[in-house]
């Protein structure tokens, strides 16, 4: 039995080593940039917190939309600000197939009561694809991620008779 359980612990801890080193996604044993998820091809967490921050900058210089972040903007313990950005983070790391798991509002709680407008979301987008291009994340890339964010336009806009969003 001994020498069975020393044949075999070797094995086990070559075996845990090996999972841990997938890393941050599920891509082991397959390279090919269309079989990576978009979580990775955008560069997992570090490099989505720094297009979130961005964002977030430019959100805050937008005339059209950052008197909605007033409260955040003025909340200098920066709790507000950092729990904002950790939860879009976790958002996109999810929405992208990141081993994330969203534990925010949903979108319709999060955006009731605001009456936001088409144009408003418009702005917002725009500042992230501001931000996405500064950093040089890829059109592919930049498409992909706006596909999935897009739809979620309708629990965000707020016109009164459900239409406006695509
Ligand atoms: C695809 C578009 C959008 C996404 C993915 C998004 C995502 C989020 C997320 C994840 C939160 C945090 C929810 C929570 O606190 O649990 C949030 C909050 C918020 N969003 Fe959005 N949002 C979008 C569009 C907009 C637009 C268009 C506006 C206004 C123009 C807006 C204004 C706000 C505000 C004011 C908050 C609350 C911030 C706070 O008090 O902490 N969002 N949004």
């Amino acid at each position: 039995m001994r020498k069975f359980i020393s044949f075999l612990l070797p094995i086990a801890i070559v075996a845990v080593i090996s999972f841990q080193s997938c890393g941050e996604d599920n891509t082991m044993n397959n390279n090919t940039p269309s079989a990576q998820t978009l979580y990775t091809r955008l560069g997992g967490n570090t490099a989505i917190d720094t297009v979130v921050a961005v964002f977030i900058n430019n959100v805050a210089a937008d005339p059209q939309i950052n008197f909605f972040f007033a409260p955040v903007l003025a909340d200098t313990s920066g709790v507000r600000y950092r729990l904002l950005r950790q939860n879009l983070v976790q958002q996109i790391c999810m929405v992208t197939g990141g081993p994330c798991l969203y534990m925010g509002k949903d979108m319709r709680t999060a955006h009731g009561g605001m009456s936001i407008t088409i144009a408003q979301f418009n702005a917002l987008v725009n500042d992230l694809v501001m931000a996405m291009t500064t950093l040089g994340v890829a059109q592919t890339e930049q498409n992909e991620l706006l596909a999935i964010l897009g739809p979620l336009c309708g629990d965000i806009v707020d016109n009164g008779n459900g239409t406006g969003c695509q």
